[in-house]
C-alpha cells in the first residue's frame, strides 16, 4: 500500500518564495488578471483594466477572436517549429511586440525596466511610451534588445522632435504615432474615483493602500513616479503632482494632428512609422499612399472610442486592400498564443499586447511578465503544432474560418 502511494502520489516542490505561488496560479492571462486585481489598488487596477464608456470595446477586441475558429491540418510532422519572423527586416522569436503603456511604474515600481529586460530575453520588441515613467536613456541602458518609440504629438512640437531624436540617439529603431488620442476617451471607472497620476492621497486611497500592503511598500520604498521623458521641460507636468490625465490631453496634445504631420516627422526620423490607431481600410489606404511602412490597428485598448471596430476584425479587409504595401500589426485583446495565430493566418505581419505584461507585473513583477510572455510563446508554439504548421510562414488564411463562414 505505502508503493502504491508512493508512486502514485506527488507533491509539488515546496517554495517558500510567494511568488512561486503566484507564479503557478497564473495559467492564463486571465488568472493574472485576477491575481493583479487582488494585489493592487482598486484605482490602479481600474486605471489598467478599465476603458472607455461602457467597455464594449474592450470587451469586444477580446470576444472577437473567439468568432474565428481553426481548420487544423494533421499528419504534418510538426517535430520542428520555427516560431520566428522579421518585423521591418529585424529579427523577433516570435511575431509578437509590446505595447506602449503610459505610466507603467504604476504596476510594479521597476515597470518599463522590468518589461523591456523581459521583453529582450524573450527576444522580442519593446514599445517605450512618450508618457512612460523611465526615460528613453534608461530603458536604453538596462535593454540592449529591440527598442521600439511612440509619441503622441504634443503641441509643443519642439518637444516631440527633442524625444524622437533622443530615441534615435539610443538605439529605438521604429515609431509607433499614436493617431486615436485628439482628446482623452471617457474612461468612467477613472472618472468615478476621480483618478489622478500619480494618485491623490485621500481617504480612500490611504484606505486602498494599507489593504494592499505589498503594492504600497513597493511604491514607498522606491523612487517617486513621474513622466520621465518630459521632466524638467517647463511647462508640462513631469507626473511627480497628481494631474487629471483627461485635461492633461486636452492642455498638451496637439487636436490639429493632421495627415501632414506625418511628411514633418519624416524630416528627423529616417526608421519605420507605424501609425498606432487605424481604425478603418480607408484610413489604411491613406496611410499606404503616404508611403507609411506599418498599419497599427488598434482602438487603444477600448480606452478611446468605445463601439470602434475590433482590430481582429479589420485584419483581413486591410490585408486584401494594401497587400504587401506595409506590415500590418494587430494590437488588442490578444490573450493567448492561439490568438496570435488566428491574427497571423487572417493577414498580420504581428500582433502586439498591453494589458497582458501590466496584469503580470501587477501579480508577480519582472518575474510575471517572464513568465506571461513564455504563455503566450507556448501557446503560440502548441497551437502551431495543433494546426500543422512548422513556421510563421505556413500559417497562412486555409487555416481559419470566421465562425459565419461555411466549412470550405
Ligand atoms: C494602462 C494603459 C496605458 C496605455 N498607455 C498608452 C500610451 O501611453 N500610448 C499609447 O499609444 N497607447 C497606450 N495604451 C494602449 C496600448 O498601447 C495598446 O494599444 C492596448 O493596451 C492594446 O490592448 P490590450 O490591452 O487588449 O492588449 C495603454 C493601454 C493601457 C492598458
Amino acid at each position: 500500500m505505502l508503493n502504491t502511494f508512493r508512486s502514485t502520489v506527488q507533491f509539488r516542490r515546496f517554495s517558500l518564495d510567494p511568488v512561486d505561488w503566484r507564479l503557478r496560479k497564473m495559467v492564463s492571462i486571465e488568472e493574472c488578471r485576477k491575481i493583479a486585481k487582488r494585489r493592487l489598488p482598486g484605482g490602479v487596477f481600474d486605471y489598467i483594466d478599465g476603458a472607455a464608456e461602457d467597455e464594449r470595446t474592450a470587451g469586444r477586441n477580446v470576444s472577437s477572436f473567439s468568432r474565428i475558429e481553426f481548420k487544423p491540418r494533421v499528419l504534418r510532422d510538426v517535430s520542428t517549429l520555427d516560431t520566428s519572423t522579421t518585423i521591418f527586416g529585424r529579427p523577433a522569436s516570435m511575431p509578437l511586440i509590446l505595447s506602449p503603456t503610459g505610466y507603467t511604474r504604476i504596476a510594479n515600481s521597476q515597470g518599463e525596466l522590468a518589461v523591456a529586460r523581459a521583453a529582450e530575453r524573450a527576444g522580442i520588441p519593446y514599445s517605450l511610451s512618450t508618457m512612460g515613467t523611465r526615460s528613453i536613456e534608461e530603458v536604453a541602458e538596462v535593454s540592449a534588445g529591440e527598442k521600439w518609440f511612440q509619441v503622441y504629438t504634443w503641441r509643443d512640437r519642439g518637444l516631440v522632435q527633442e524625444l524622437v531624436e533622443r530615441a534615435k540617439a539610443s538605439g529605438y529603431t521604429t515609431l509607433w504615432l499614436t493617431v486615436d488620442t485628439a482628446v482623452l476617451g471617457r474612461r468612467e471607472r477613472d472618472v468615478r474615483r476621480g483618478f489622478s497620476l500619480p494618485p491623490k492621497i485621500g481617504l480612500d486611497t490611504l484606505f486602498d493602500g494599507a489593504v494592499h500592503p505589498g503594492w504600497t511598500w513597493d511604491f514607498l520604498r522606491n523612487d517617486p513616479i513621474m513622466f520621465a521623458n518630459v521632466v524638467g521641460h517647463g511647462d508640462h507636468e513631469d507626473g511627480q503632482n497628481p494631474i487629471d490625465l483627461a485635461a492633461h490631453v486636452g492642455s498638451q496634445f496637439d487636436q490639429a494632428l493632421s495627415w501632414h504631420d506625418i511628411d514633418w516627422l519624416r524630416t528627423f526620423w529616417d526608421g519605420p512609422i507605424v501609425l498606432k490607431g487605424i481604425q478603418t481600410v480607408a484610413d489604411a489606404k491613406q496611410a499606404v499612399a503616404m508611403g507609411v511602412q506599418g498599419i497599427g490597428l488598434s482602438n487603444h485598448g477600448g480606452r478611446q472610442l468605445d463601439d470602434a471596430p475590433s482590430p481582429i476584425e479589420l485584419v483581413e479587409p486591410v490585408r486584401q486592400e494594401i497587400a504587401d504595401q506595409a506590415t500590418i500589426i494587430c494590437d488588442g485583446g490578444v490573450r493567448r498564443g492561439s490568438d496570435i495565430v488566428k491574427a497571423i493566418a487572417l493577414g498580420a505581419d504581428a500582433v502586439s499586447v498591453g494589458r497582458p505584461y501590466l496584469y503580470a507585473l501587477g501579480a508577480a513583477g519582472e518575474r510575471g511578465v517572464d513568465h506571461v510572455l513564455e504563455f503566450l510563446r507556448d501557446g503560440f508554439e502548441r497551437t502551431m503544432a495543433l494546426t500543422g504548421c512548422r513556421s510563421v510562414a505556413e500559417i497562412d488564411r486555409d487555416l481559419v474560418r470566421w465562425r459565419t463562414e461555411p466549412f470550405t
